[in-house]
């Protein structure tokens, strides 16, 4: 008989912040009052700086306020301009950060599998005027960066990655930082790790981390000189006397959520209809998001349909990156943003759903979630 579902008493959210044992943060902040020092360079930016180069296991790295500042600062530290080419399966702050550097965004198509920007179709967006490519590695997930790497220097091309949702990440014990010119990490609350607010820039070229650091911090070179029109993109000390305390806490939070993403396998791997995220070969993962992909017709419930029914539950999932950012209003008028170009991001768009997942689920509450999508396609069988 099929089992009847009831609205749960208390909501539960796509995602949790992690927070850490408010006397540890207490502690921290003591000696952030201790130094009299809140923001510009203090003690508790210099050792979260050094701490994070070693985690990330990255040369050089630069902190900044959010990820998005961080990210036009990284197009301007490149001197980008003209066209960049960059997918439309992201957040808005992947184009806007080209759109506030005057930059046109040139939509790309993007992988069905990876969700990432397809390698194999950026050669056909180069023009004279592009000057670089903002990849994303959407979900967590690598980019193909061999490709994307072999097909810029071919061109002559800057490009950064967008790492937002892939802190930790490693491909084959190597940093996710370490590759294109730049990549950028964010530290928003709902982030895997996260400073509230905060973000993170990370290169090879060291000179690069002279020009960032300037362009952070309005241009100014020494109290007497500015050197270019910077903005206010520093770092403040509660911001990484937060992350520094936190640091203690991903390698838990991420063998929680691993643990979780096998109960949602061992629940939902052979439903029709279904396909689960997966993690690549070698790729140690940031555990950012639990994805699936809903066939409509084969699960008998689309993604639309399972989002609203969802909510009736006091469920909420998202519909992450619904609309494409290629159908804004800023960007719908774009020749790139034309559907023909995009038709594998238009499908994955419509069919792409992020379940709850954070450390805090429980079994039983994972358990509940599976049954109840069940219990929406036909009949609640499991094929
Ligand atoms: C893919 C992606 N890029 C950029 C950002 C912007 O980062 P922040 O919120 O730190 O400004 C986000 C969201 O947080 C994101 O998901």
């Amino acid at each position: 008989m099929e089992k009847k579902f009831k609205s749960l008493p208390e909501p539960i959210y796509i995602t949790r912040p992690l927070l850490p044992d408010i006397n540890e943060v207490s502690e921290k902040l003591q000696e952030v009052w201790d130094s009299n020092w809140l923001t510009n360079n203090g003690p508790q930016h210099g050792l979260f700086e050094k701490k994070l180069i070693d985690i990330l296991k990255v040369p050089s790295l630069s902190l900044f306020n959010n990820g998005t500042i961080a990210l036009i600062v990284a197009c301007q530290s490149l001197r980008l301009s003209g066209d960049v080419i960059t997918t439309p399966f992201s957040f808005p702050a992947t184009p806007h950060v080209l759109s506030w550097n005057n930059i046109r965004p040139v939509f790309c198509d993007i992988d069905s599998v990876t969700f990432n920007i397809d390698a194999d179709k950026i050669e056909s967006m180069i023009t004279p005027q592009t000057t670089g490519i903002l990849a994303v590695h959407v979900f967590g997930t690598p980019c193909d960066i061999k490709k994307i790497r072999e097909i810029a220097d071919r061109y002559g091309l800057k490009v950064i990655y967008d790492a937002a949702h892939a802190f930790n990440v490693e491909i084959n014990g190597t940093g996710i930082g370490n590759f294109g010119d730049i990549s950028m990490f964010s530290f928003h609350a709902t982030k895997l790790f996260h400073t509230a607010e905060g973000g993170a820039l990370t290169f090879k070229d060291p000179n690069l981390k002279k020009r960032i650091d300037l362009l952070k911090n309005f241009g100014i070179k020494n109290e007497e000189e500015v050197v270019m029109p910077g903005i206010n993109g520093k770092m403040n000390e509660i911001q990484a006397a937060l992350g520094l305390v936190l640091l203690d806490y991903i390698e838990k939070e991420r063998e929680k959520r691993a643990a979780l993403a096998g109960l949602y396998k061992k629940y939902l791997a052979d439903v029709e209809g279904l396909t689960l995220s997966s993690i690549p070969e070698g790729v140690k993962s940031s555990y950012q998001y639990f994805v699936i992909r809903i066939n409509g017709k084969k699960f008998g419930c689309s993604r639309d349909q399972v989002y609203e029914r969802f909510k009736k539950y006091n469920i909420f999932t998202r519909k992450y990156f619904y609309p494409l950012c290629s159908e804004y209003t800023c960007y719908k008028h774009l020749p790139s943003s034309n559907a023909g170009n995009l038709r594998t991001a238009k499908k994955v768009v419509s069919e792409v759903l992020c379940l709850p997942f954070y450390g805090g689920l429980s079994e039983g509450q994972i358990n509940e979630i599976c049954g109840i999508l069940m219990s929406f396609r036909q009949g609640g069988s499991k094929n």
